[in-house]
Parts: C-alpha cells; structure tokens; sequence
C-alpha cells in the first residue's frame, strides 16, 4: 500500500502531527510513504493565468514530484490544523494548483492515474465544536474529485486549544489497520 501524506501543519510536534504519527506509525515499516511538508515546500501560488487550460501543465514546475506521488499512490492522507475555518496558506496553495486535474474534466489532457485510490482527511481545531471542519471538509472534497480520488473516511479532533486537551486522543491507527485488511480481501 503506497502512502501519499500531505502536511499542512507548520508544528512539527503539534496535534497534527500527532495524529498523522499514530496512522503511520500503524502501517507496516516497509510501507512506501512520500510525506510532503506543505509550509517547507512553500509551495508558488495559483495566478490564473490560464496556461493549464491550454496546456493541462502548470507553467509552474515546484509540485510536479508532489502531483506524482498524488497519482502514484493507493492512499493520499491530507492533515492540517484549521486557519480561519480553512486549511493554512500552503496547503490551500496545493488545493488551488489542482486546476489542471479541473480541466481535464472539460478536454482530452492524457493523464492516467490509479482508480482506486483513497483519499483518507485528518483535521484538529483549537476551538470545540464540529462546525469549524465544515469548509475543509467541502474545499477537500473538490481536492479529491479533481484528483479522481476517492474520499474514504477521516478523523476530526475539535478542542485542541483548551488546556486540558488530551493529547492521547489523537488516533487515526484503526484506519490504518482496516485498510490493510482491506488490502489483504
Ligand atoms: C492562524 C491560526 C488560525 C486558527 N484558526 C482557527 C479556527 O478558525 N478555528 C479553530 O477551531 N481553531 C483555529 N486555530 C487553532 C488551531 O486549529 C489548533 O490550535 C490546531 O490544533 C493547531 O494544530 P497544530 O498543533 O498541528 O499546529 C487557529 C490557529 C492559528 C495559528
């Protein structure tokens, strides 16, 4: 099973990557992963200039290894914090470079990918309440869609910010463990 992570926190010891560790840290050692750092990539952003209509390529070459490991994989994990109800800068950045994969919908661009892919979400929010996962929620179903990927299932921890959070509670291993049975059906 090759993994896919994009990762839209900036804390590399933070909520977010604690729970994107107890998924990966279920899978077996072996497991091919390719886990992109969203704010390390700092990734250029979508102009709407038009050439990927064209062209079906962005003018842009700074994502292409992370698009082929997106199309190259069996499960892509996106995790992120919640910014202002969306996902922070970067990673919306990756979001809205995803207008090629748009426009192949509406002209013959060549471009094979797995089928059967999943696209698994991993979401924290500082603030209770399950509402602020809904705009993500939308934004990366259209991410999904646009990658032909399917949306599976997802973990959403709200809360984070209080004091007595319980980290602990950060878990995303049982997906991992269906997933593999999964592929053994
Ligand atoms: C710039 C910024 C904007 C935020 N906006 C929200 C928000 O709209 N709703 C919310 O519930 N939490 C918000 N938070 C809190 C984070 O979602 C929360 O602390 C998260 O768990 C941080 O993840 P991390 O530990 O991976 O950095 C915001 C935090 C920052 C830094």
């Amino acid at each position: 099973m090759k993994v896919t992570v994009l990762f839209g926190s900036p804390n590399p010891g933070g909520t977010t990557a604690a729970l994107t560790k107890s998924f990966l840290d279920a899978l077996p050692k072996d497991t091919p992963v390719r886990f992109f750092d969203c704010f390390s990539l700092a990734p250029k952003c979508c102009t709407g200039c038009g050439a990927c209509e064209k062209t079906g390529k962005c003018k842009d070459r700074d994502l292409d290894d992370l698009f082929s490991a997106c199309e190259d994989c069996d499960v892509l994990v996106v995790a992120a914090p919640v910014y202002n109800y969306s996902v922070p800068a970067p990673l919306k950045a990756v979001f809205d470079r995803c207008q090629p994969y748009y426009y192949k919908n509406f002209r013959s661009f060549d471009m094979q990918t797995n089928p059967r892919r999943k696209g698994l979400l991993f979401l924290t929010a500082g603030r209770s309440g399950k509402y602020s996962f809904d705009i993500i929620k939308k934004q990366t179903g259209i991410f999904f869609k646009n990658l032909d990927i399917t949306y599976t299932c997802g973990r959403f921890y709200p809360g984070t910010d209080a004091a007595d959070f319980d980290c602990s509670l950060l878990r995303a291993d049982d997906i991992a463990e269906v997933l593999l049975q999964e592929e053994k059906e």
